[in-house]
């Protein structure tokens, strides 16, 4: 098992391998999405690019799908609904940053997140 903590929620969770980041996220109720991408996101196609999150170390995670390289995301900036862990070797921190899509420089405001 693998701790994933979620900084501007302030919570971490415990999963196993090739946990997929945006149904652990939601399984335990820790936001995703900023501002109206709550209501306007695709649910988990890959599609829209508003699950957006920065992930460390980017490299416990499986490859980039087809989709993330198609929205820029690599490295450690990762489409939670396409992303797994791909191992439970590694702890994870995600950060959700500002803006709709999660492109922001600076991380999303949350109980987590210290002066939020
Ligand atoms: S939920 Fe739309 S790209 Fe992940």
């Amino acid at each position: 098992m693998a701790n994933v903590t979620f900084v501007n929620a302030g919570k971490t969770v415990r999963v196993g391998p090739l946990s997929n980041l945006r149904r652990v996220a939601l399984g335990a109720g820790i936001p995703l999405y900023n501002g109206l991408a709550k209501a306007i996101n695709c649910r988990g196609a890959g599609t829209c690019g508003t699950c957006r999150v920065k992930v460390e170390p980017a490299d416990a995670l499986t490859p980039p799908t087809p989709l993330e390289k198609l929205r820029g995301c690599t490295g450690p900036m990762r489409l939670a609904c396409q992303a797994q862990l791909a191992s439970d070797r590694h702890d994870l921190v995600v950060t959700k940053m500002e803006g709709f899509s999660g492109k922001g420089t600076r991380p999303q405001p949350g109980p987590g997140i210290q002066g939020s």
